[in-house]
């Protein structure tokens, strides 16, 4: 197969949700699809358990054992499909947030019965940064939810996105009958059932008394009510606007009973981009340019103080990855092979020859990565979109072995580049700041620091809002800006001016007094 065609039929995604919409019984689904697994509940070690909640030692085991699950490749029909599995735990999100620059599309699983949740909200936010094509599948037709017209209201609302329903369930919970695809026009009858597929039934004439047969009278006639205000209030679909990131197609189904999902994954194999160019600071990057093109999206660090080994994860942007070639660390200006490159398919990792743009690689690593870190054939190039957010909460960080600053410092250095969270210094008084997503971030590096580097490192409280990275046009206002607020700036780790706000108040007044300054929640604007 020629390079172009391997390419094309590529598709990289992830499946985004809050907690227990049901992202990893569809990814089993999806899986079961392609052959990847013969059973349901395989997927299942790879989520972090509910009891585990507040056992980070737990969750980072168990995050051990998602290495292999971080990417899930598979065929299916002629396509290649790569799923990057997002962590589930919500003080993981910056780990989600920077997957989510590594693929090309998303499908949002939303449970029925409870709408648009906060988690889904956050990672909509990263797709429409990125203009990133969703689809969205509403989960749980087997149980009573609400009402699916009130969903489609809830999404476009919540979300920011207009949708288009390519899918329409006839009724749901006990009740449920099946749903007719808009898409293909045929209908699905709702046998539950965890393991097998159903069967489909082309329908293209709903006006045909054999509805009726299939789904009763009453079903009959409300499904085709439905439709009828499906066609009056929405546009046609337009694939090219899926495509540009504006509208969202939503199918329904149930993931526990492998229904609905044939509709959602045929759809999607058709319509979802294969690899999109990237941009980088020097130029865009076109995945069909054969020159290979890399970069590193996430850093998986064993927990084995043993083994103080990583897996760099690359995702191909362009051209073809070989085994055992020489290519260029960007960063560093020095070329590196790698004789033990990884790819991923189902739940298995093996070493592979070669992987084109749309592949996840992962290359072993002691230290010579960071996130964001380009590859390239021999050009220099730095890719851009690994933006860093403003995190949620922050400690000062303090040494608490006087005769370990020099390891503390290593330590702090590395855990960053991994993306563990972010380091600001402030320029005031020269103390550093630790930002996170959630509290168990600090106990885990606090963990590391020790087992790891043997450093030892003491929390201290700081009240802080949020971190701001500054900009303006205005030069003098900027400087003043500084000056006024100089107790209150701070670098990040890339020398950045980050204003670290300790309230919305606070902020909000900033931003009242210097009109001519914008204040970024994001590192990339
Ligand atoms: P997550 O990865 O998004 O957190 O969700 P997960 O797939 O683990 O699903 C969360 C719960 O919802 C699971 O139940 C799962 O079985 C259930 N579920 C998923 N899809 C459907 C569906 O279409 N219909 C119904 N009725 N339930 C669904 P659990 O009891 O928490 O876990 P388990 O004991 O079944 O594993």
């Amino acid at each position: 197969m020629s390079l172009t065609d391997e390419i094309k039929r590529r598709r990289t995604f992830a499946i985004i949700s809050h907690p227990d919409a049901g992202k990893t019984t569809l990814t089993e689904k999806l899986l079961l699809f392609g052959g990847a697994i013969h059973v349901a509940g395989a997927v299942k070690s790879n989520k972090i358990k509910k009891t585990a909640t507040s056992d980070w030692m737990e969750i980072e085991k168990q995050r051990g054992i998602s290495v292999a699950t971080s990417v899930m490749g598979f065929e299916y029909r002629d396509f290649k499909i790569n799923i990057l599995d997002t962590p589930g735990h919500q003080d993981f999100a910056e780990d989600t947030f920077r997957t989510l620059t590594a693929v090309d599309s998303v499908i949002i699983v939303i449970d029925s019965a409870k709408g648009v949740e906060t988690q889904t909200r956050k990672l909509m936010q990263v797709c429409r940064m990125r203009k990133t094509p969703v689809m969205v599948f509403m989960n749980k037709m087997d149980r009573e939810g609400k009402d699916p017209f009130d969903l489609m209201d809830e999404v476009e609302a919540e979300l920011g996105i207009k949708v288009r329903p390519l899918s329409w369930p006839i009724n749901m919970g006990q009740n449920f009958k099946g749903v007719y695809n808009i898409y293909k026009e045929d209908l699905n009858l709702y046998t539950p059932n965890k393991q097998t597929i159903s069967e489909t039934i082309e329908f293209k004439d709903l006006e045909s008394k054999e509805l009726e047969d299939y789904i009763g009278e009453k079903d009959a006639a409300k499904l085709r009510e439905d439709l009828d205000l499906i066609s009056g209030v929405y546009n046609p679909f337009s694939v090219e606007d899926y495509l540009k990131g504006d509208l969202a197609p939503v199918f329904f189904g149930s993931a526990l009973n492998t229904f609905g999902v044939k509709e959602l994954l045929d759809c999607f194999v058709e319509i979802a981009p294969s690899p999109r160019p990237v941009e980088t600071l020097e130029r865009k990057v076109d995945p069909l340019e054969t020159a290979f093109t890399g970069f590193v999206f996430k850093i998986h660090a064993n927990m084995d103080p043993n083994h103080r080994s990583c897996i760099a994860f690359v995702k191909v942007c362009s051209g073809k990855f070989e085994r055992n070639v020489n290519y260029k660390h960007v960063r560093f200006n020095r070329l590196m092979k790698f004789a033990a490159p990884t790819a991923f398919m189902a739940q298995r990792k093996e070493t592979v020859d070669e992987a084109y743009a749309g592949d996840i690689v992962g290359l072993p690593d002691n230290g010579n990565f960071k996130i964001g870190d380009s590859l390239s054939s021999g050009e220099d190039i730095h890719f851009k979109g690994l933006p860093s957010f403003s995190p949620e909460m922050f400690k000062y960080i303090e040494n608490a072995d006087p005769m370990k600053q020099k390891q503390l410092q290593k330590g702090i250095d590395q855990l960053m580049d991994e993306g563990v969270a972010q380091l600001f210094v402030n320029q005031f008084n020269g103390r550093k700041i630790i930002g996170t997503v959630g509290q168990l971030q600090f106990e885990v590096i606090q963990y590391r620091l020790l087992h790891e580097y043997n450093a030892q490192c003491r929390w201290e409280p700081i009240r802080l809002y949020k971190a701001c990275w500054i900009e303006s046009d205005n030069d003098t206002e900027l400087e003043n800006f500084k000056k006024r607020k100089y107790q209150y700036m701070a670098k990040d780790k890339e020398g950045r001016d980050v204003f670290l706000a300790d309230s919305s108040y606070m902020l909000e007044m900033a931003q009242e007094d210097f009109k001519n300054i914008k204040f970024h929640f994001t590192s990339e604007f």
